[in-house]
């Protein structure tokens, strides 16, 4: 990596993120750069690269059109996490890269631009690492350059803007569509990563025309202009193609896919985690590994989840943002989301965690059990077959097998389609047995196995029994059968 200048040191960056296309390739009504490429959006993966660079990004701008709300309500959702403000720019009608970029200037200059220096982005970079950015930026400075284009070496360089050499020298690029065929055969392509120093971009974005085949503003063309103006013109080559990968088409999003959580299973490999096959282990780039975890094939792990260290998770796990705290045993087959396990707690097989489940430590969930808005205390253990939905369990609580919270009656009560169950600390659920709720069970109740609980228990250490009585007719069997 080149060497930190001074200068490179007191500069402030302008990021505009150019996301105001529809994507026409992707074959979706859904804006391309909301794509998602391992659990997160293209977008949101290229701002939380360049926003975790360390580097001075003063402002984000980004440019919206087609379907610009919901492109605006998605970046809000994570935009507060980026801890760099965020400005929207609408580019009406899109016109072309540099038309999106004029389109942002105006914006941006609105409330003037505090920043040396403009990058600007394509939206459908998923791989841009926040290492290249500081690569990028270095060289840049290295280079004393006014603008900077960041390029790669492709084997099929198909689609992609061409980028044209003299003698070695960057002389420009030419689209996919207006290359002679001899262009064509050139392999180092246009990225779609550049940095300008901001009066350069300004002044050159002026000379940029729709003389083309797509009759549209091309963004690289500022680089023609400039050069003309006896600007400083560069191409900063990244040596890793993935950088560059603009996920156009469904297939270039599974290839981005495939190619991110190798990079992320790789990451984790290295502090520590062991994935037993970490080519059908699917790791989102959000989620916290600690050491010693162990992860069996086929799992997917998503969201903000966080493992801690001594976890093993079995094979056909779908985890998303749940918290897993020291030594838990996640057996094969286990579904939880939004959910929270304590220390050293057993779960699984084929278990389902629904949102706002809270296990504490200890605890044992085995085979087929369902939880769902609910908390487990200490020690307690569901073993098998059994729904726990809207619950509070306490701790020490022995859950039989085949038990049911009834907690839905078809009416609202209070606002609420669903009711709660209290369940105390020490209490021995037999096995088949149902609490109808709203319920509460005090601490130390015993209730005996077929039990269907419809009334409160509201005193300590009581044994329930609610089942019919039996009958035993001696002989009868013989009889009835005739
Ligand atoms: C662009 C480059 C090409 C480069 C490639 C890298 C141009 C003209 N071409 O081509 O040289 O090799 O990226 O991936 O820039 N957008 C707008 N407004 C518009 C048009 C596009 O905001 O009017 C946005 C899109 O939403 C997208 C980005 O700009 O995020 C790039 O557009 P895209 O259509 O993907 O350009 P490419 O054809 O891939
Ligand atoms: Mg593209």
């Amino acid at each position: 990596m080149a060497k930190t200048t001074k200068t490179e040191k007191e500069s402030s960056i302008e990021v505009i993120i150019l996301a105001a296309g529809l994507g026409t390739r992707m074959k979706s009504p859904l804006p391309k750069v909301l794509h998602e490429v391992c659990g997160s959006s293209m977008l949101s993966l290229l701002m939380q690269s360049l926003a975790r660079s360390g580097k001075k990004v003063s402002r984000f701008n980004v440019v919206v059109g087609y379907e610009r709300q919901t492109v605006i309500d998605h970046v809000k959702k994570f935009s507060t996490t980026l801890g760099v403000p965020v400005i929207f720019s609408v580019q009406a009608e899109q016109k072309g890269t540099a038309h999106a970029v004029q389109c942002a200037l105006d914006e941006s200059l609105k409330t003037g631009i505090d920043a040396d220096i403009i990058a600007v982005f394509n939206g459908d970079l998923p791989l841009f690492t926040p290492e290249a950015f500081n690569d990028f930026i270095s060289a840049h400075h290295v280079a004393k350059s006014s603008a900077t284009m960041g390029t790669t070496q492709l084997a099929d360089a198909t689609g992609y803007g061409r980028v044209i050499r003299k003698g070695g020298k960057f002389v420009g690029n030419v689209e996919h569509k207006d290359a002679t065929p001899a262009q064509k055969k050139i392999r180092e392509i246009n990225g779609g990563v550049y940095l300008f120093e901001k009066e350069t971009l300004i002044t050159a974005l002026k000379g940029v025309s729709t003389k083309n085949v797509q009759k549209e503003f091309y963004l690289p063309d500022v680089f023609t202009v400039a050069a003309k103006k006896k600007k400083k013109i560069f191409a900063h080559k990244f040596a890793d193609s993935a950088l560059m990968l603009g996920a156009n088409n469904m297939k270039e999003l599974a290839e981005a896919q495939k190619l991110l959580y190798a990079r992320t299973a790789e990451k984790w490999m290295i502090e520590g985690v062991f994935i037993h096959d970490p080519s059908v282990t699917y790791i989102g780039p959000e989620v916290q590994l600690n050491r010693e975890v162990v992860i069996a094939p086929f799992t997917t792990i998503s969201g903000r989840s966080q493992i801690a260290s001594g976890v093993k998770i079995g094979s056909f796990c779908n985890l998303k943002s749940v918290k897993i705290a020291e030594k838990c045993t996640i057996k094969d087959g286990v579904v939880a989301d939004g959910s929270v396990i304590g220390a050293e707690s057993s779960v699984g097989p084929f278990v389902q965690f629904r949102a706002g489940t809270v296990i504490g430590s200890h605890v044992k969930v085995g085979n087929f059990v369902e939880v769902k808005e609910s908390s487990l205390g200490d020690h307690t253990a569901a073993s098998h077959l059994s729904y726990i939905g809207d619950a509070e369990v306490g701790s020490n609580v022995n859950i039989g097998c085949g038990f049911v919270t009834c907690n839905f009656d078809g009416t609202v009560r209070e606002g609420r389609r669903k009711h709660r169950s209290k369940i105390g600390n020490n209490v021995f659920i037999g096995s088949d047995s149902q609490v109808v709720a709203p319920i509460t069970i005090a601490d130390g109740t015993f209730i005996a196995s077929g039990s269907t609980v419809t009334d409160s228990v509201n005193e300590d250490d009581s044994l329930v029994i609610a089942r019919t009585k039996q009958v035993t007719k001696l002989g009868y069997a013989k009889k009835y059968k005739k």
